[in-house]
């Protein structure tokens, strides 16, 4: 689970029960505090009453996030920042792109976004794309794109060929629009495998799939060869940039070497990029692009023949909230390419002394050679890895648990650029491989989990208990 399980207490043995109600406690803290609305109370709240209230809960959730306890999860978080994006949310609050005659200045932000992005990435012509909600969004969407694509080329049963290490996105697509889903296990070096890959091609192949970089270890994809093969059977290739797509471009220019992996590749026709992780735009935006209005067409959905009229909407919702892609907008613009490098800068510098703190540890191994989302496994058989994750969240931090292999990411932001984050991350780590290493069963709430989960024959109890816990999340 990505989202934080810990409570921040250590609660010593533990069988089911225990860490069932560990990670119950850990996500529903206010039971008891606040009343419990479970059904509209009959008399308005005061305005008041709820914002203290909420400002009671942010100022208990703010340090983790904003003290750079958290892999990823806020990329940005100065409070100077967040006060503008919130002026600027309020000044469009109302505002829904579904009514372009009402609200044109939101079409002129979300046609500027797309604009934008796609001059960062590549910038060839030709390129367009629109505004979505999120990386997950930007993949069904063009997943849906090249299913579609397929169907016209009378390919009755589409597939996509994908990396392991490929996000979840990937087959959320697949189940969600019945594509089926060619898993290519990644190479000894953890990035996509390109013999293999041609390998899984089929005449049934839709599209096939790399990361810029992949959300589980950092490694950017051999995107070339991989575009170089797609454009070969001619099929799609897309590039899912979510994570890289406003690092990488600073990177490079910064001197850094980066791997082709945007349009500038000839093989690529569609990619994600995230505003909202490394755009610094508050949550729920992202962009997909396609390197043709024709491709993006089939993205759309119009109607002429509704009862409530001409309709069409160029992605999965309807209505949108015109203020996320305005303050979405005003974070590009207002950082500029002077604050996206300087921000680059510092976040591939702090992930360097992250990296090098990493490898310091006695048992530890960094995963390939990541240029900011940095994954390590353990060599020592004594060190279980999703002990240290357990550990580590007791002491507050919230990193990602990883599988194939075991192992843990700390996705780098600006909150670790912080002074003293990055030795605070190395301290504890060492003090947490220390404790797993004297107390083999130390730490224990999602160790055992992982442990289920590696294997094929409680594969399925452990989605089981994926399904549970979505439950109790919506359980007031
Ligand atoms: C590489 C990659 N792709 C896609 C996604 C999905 O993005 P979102 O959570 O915005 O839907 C992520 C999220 O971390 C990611 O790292």
């Amino acid at each position: 689970m990505a989202d934080g399980t810990h409570d921040g207490t250590h609660d010593g043995t533990h069988d089911g029960t225990d860490t069932a109600s560990s990670i119950e406690r850990a996500v529903k803290p206010y039971r008891g505090v606040y009343p419990t609305f479970d059904r509209i109370p009959p008399h308005g709240v005061p305005r008041e009453e709820v914002l203290r209230m909420m400002r009671e809960m942010r100022d208990r959730e703010r340090p983790r996030w904003a003290d750079g306890y958290a892999s990823g999860s806020v990329y940005h978080g100065d409070p100077g920042h967040i006060d503008f994006l919130n002026e600027v949310y309020a000044v469009n609050s109302q505002a829904n792109p579904l009514h372009a005659d009402l609200w044109p200045s939101t079409v002129k932000f979300e046609a500027e976004i797309v604009a934008m992005t796609a001059d960062l990435l590549g910038g060839v012509p030709g390129v367009c794309g629109t505004v979505t909600s999120g990386g997950t969004e930007s993949i069904l969407l063009a997943m849906k794109v090249y299913r579609d694509r397929a169907y016209e080329r009378g390919i009755e049963r589409p597939e996509m060929v994908v990396p392991s290490t490929a996000h979840a996105a990937f087959d959320k697509a697949a189940d969600y629009f019945r594509i089926r889903k060619v898993t290519v296990p990644v190479g000894a070096d953890g990035r996509a495998d390109v013999d293999a890959t041609a390998a899984a091609i089929t005449r049934d192949t839709a599209v096939v799939v790399g990361s810029a970089p992949c959300f589980p270890n950092g490694l950017v994809d051999p995107i070339e060869e991989l575009a170089a093969l797609a454009a070969a059977h001619d099929v799609g290739f897309h590039t899912d940039a979510c994570l890289g797509g406003f690092v990488l471009p600073w990177a490079e220019r910064l001197g850094v070497p980066v791997p082709p992996f945007d349009f500038r590749v000839p093989g690529v026709t569609s990619m994600s990029a995230d505003t909202h992780k490394y755009g610094y735009s508050a949550k729920g935006t992202s962009v997909v692009l396609y390197r043709d209005a024709e491709l993006r067409h089939r993205q759309y959905y119009r109607t002429a023949s509704w009862a409530g009229g001409l309709y069409f909407s160029p992605t999965l919702a309807g209505s949108r909230p015109g203020a996320l892609s305005a303050q979405c907008w005003a974070a590009l613009v207002t950082i500029g390419q002077d604050g996206y490098l300087d921000a680059t800068r510092r976040i591939l510098d702090a992930a360097a002394r992250v990296k090098e703190g990493i490898r310091s540890v006695e048992g530890l191994r960094v995963v390939g050679d990541p240029l900011w989302n940095v994954a390590f496994v353990s060599d020592d058989d004594a060190v279980d890895v999703y002990r240290v994750l357990d550990v580590m969240g007791h002491r507050g931090w919230s990193l990602n648990g990883l599988q194939d292999p075991p192992s843990v990411h700390l996705c780098v932001t600006l909150r670790h650029t912080a002074p003293g984050v990055v030795e605070r991350f190395v301290h504890d780590l060492e003090a947490s491989v220390a404790e797993v290493r004297a107390d083999p069963a130390a730490g224990g709430s999602m160790a055992p989990i992982y442990g289920m989960a590696a294997m094929a024959e409680t594969q399925g109890a452990v989605e089981e208990l994926l399904e549970a816990y979505v439950d109790m999340l919506f359980t007031p």
